[in-house]
């Protein structure tokens, strides 16, 4: 017998994205998400960063019935507003426990950060480091990001966008849950400025091999690294393998428990740098 993995388990009794009328009989369509609910009961200090912290960081936003769905047509952020100043802004997805983003809201402070993620213990840890290193550039948002990105943030408001580490999905049958798809690379297009960076690393080879596909596939962005990098490639996942395409490690993005796992496990790094055409 085969034992499903936790997240296996997480995806068979959780309710996703299930068509249907909503409290109020607003029908909602399916969604496929790319997280599952996790968590469950937090630590004493997890709630403890949350109310001491959140009213500095946590962005107040309007939910559909509490989730972490916003409202649409309602939740966009007003930057200037936010962060009291006209600045170039950054975005991280997935930003889990906030090693990455604070790191470098704290060493750049000429420009401001939003970190989107969805599971709460990441987000009150997240908060704590932030006050901790005494970080004001950064406001954090607790919601999914494939909902929420192109809701929060006006058309070419961003600078850069941030991906590094997305849940991998390995099981084919998940693939469909994996964030980085052609439709989500036209919503990452819209929120980036001309000239603006879309940044991204895995260490899943094949996820690498989807990301630097999608990415080079959408008109929008230019790769200026095409062609770089290569490896042999897994003929039976990435027949082109040998087409490279990867970026230098991003001085930026730091080392995380989660990339640290991933190294000790064999597992390589690819990152990716495109720009908005
Ligand atoms: C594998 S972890 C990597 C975390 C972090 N980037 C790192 O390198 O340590 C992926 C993170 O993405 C978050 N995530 C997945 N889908 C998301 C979504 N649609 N919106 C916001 N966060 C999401 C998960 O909750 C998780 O914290």
């Amino acid at each position: 017998m085969t034992v499903p993995t936790s997240q296996e388990q997480a995806v068979e009794h959780e309710v996703v994205g299930r068509e249907g009328a909503g409290r109020e009989g607003v029908t909602h369509p399916a969604r496929i998400r790319s997280f599952t609910r996790r968590g469950g009961r937090m630590p004493q200090r997890h709630h403890r960063a949350l109310a001491e912290h959140g009213p500095a960081y946590l962005l107040d936003l309007p939910r559909q019935e509490a989730g972490s769905m916003v409202q649409p047509g309602r939740s966009r952020l007003d930057l200037p507003t936010v962060f009291g100043r006209t600045s170039s802004v950054v975005a991280e997805i997935g930003s889990g426990s906030g090693d990455c983003v604070v790191a470098a809201a704290g060493s750049d402070t000429d420009r401001d950060y939003v970190a989107l993620e969805v599971w709460r213990p990441g987000v009150a840890q997240t908060l704590a480091k932030a006050a901790h290193a005494d970080v004001r550039n950064l406001r954090v948002a607790q919601v999914d990001a494939g909902q929420a990105l192109a809701e929060l943030f006006a058309p070419g408001s961003l600078e850069e966008l941030w991906i590094f580490f997305p849940d991998p999905w390995p099981k084919k049958k998940h693939h469909k849950r994996r964030l980085v798809t052609p439709d989500f690379a036209e919503t990452v297009a819209t929120v980036l400025r001309p000239g603006g960076t879309w940044r991204l690393a895995t260490d899943w080879a094949d996820y690498a091999w989807q990301m630097r596909d999608v990415v080079e596939g959408c008109e929008a962005f230019d790769n200026p690294h095409a062609g770089r990098l290569a490896d042999a490639g897994d003929p039976a996942v990435d027949p082109q393998g040998d087409r490279g395409g990867f970026a230098p490690r991003f001085a930026g993005r730091v080392l995380t428990r989660f990339e640290l796992k991933g190294a000790r496990a064999g597992r390589v790094v690819r990152d990716l740098a495109v720009v908005r055409r």
